[in-house]
């Protein structure tokens, strides 16, 4: 019988050990990590844009679909009501226009109905641009958005 308690103590200090790794591994404590690739740490960034953008899909949440919003053309997701400041606004999201918007999104389009005050950080921004580019591929302009 006291075999059998041995067994279960030791197969929960077992699980509570792989459940903190697991944990541990989780949000902001990985930023910085040496071994993690710049798109991996942009992965923990993203989660900052995911409660209103999607990019496996483009499915529409409350902000428009961020698959291959690299080198696409602003406020071109047909279908989706952009604000009138979006819609005017004409750039291509690229490294330089992308960093600019994400860190004072209503500097950069004033009247934008994002809200998302912005990453301070330059270095969050250049791994959620990597991770960007690596899950959501570039703007394939012959694929019909
Ligand atoms: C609170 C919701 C919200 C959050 C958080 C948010 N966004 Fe947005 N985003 C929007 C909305 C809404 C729009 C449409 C803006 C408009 O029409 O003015 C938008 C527009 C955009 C656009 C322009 C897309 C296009 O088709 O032109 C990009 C790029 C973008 N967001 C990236 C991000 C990234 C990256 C993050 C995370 C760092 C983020 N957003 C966080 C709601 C959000």
């Amino acid at each position: 019988m006291r075999f059998v308690f041995l067994i279960v103590g030791v197969a929960i200090i077992l699980t509570a050990g792989v459940a903190w790794f697991v944990l541990r591994e989780d949000g902001s404590r990985t930023m910085g990590k040496p071994e993690l690739s710049s798109a991996e740490r942009g992965k923990f960034v993203f989660r900052r844009c995911q409660a209103c953008h999607a990019i496996g899909e483009n499915k529409k949440l409350t902000g428009p679909g961020l698959a291959g919003v690299i080198n696409r053309p602003s406020g071109s997701i047909e279908g989706y009501r952009y604000s009138n400041a979006m819609a005017a606004l004409s750039v291509i999201w690229d490294e330089k226009t992308l960093t600019e918007f994400l860190t004072k999104p209503r500097a950069f389009v004033p009247g934008t109905k994002m809200g998302f005050g912005g990453i301070k950080k330059p270095q969050e921004i250049q791994d959620l641009l990597a991770y960007l580019v690596a899950e959501g591929g570039l703007h394939d302009a012959e694929a019909t958005q």
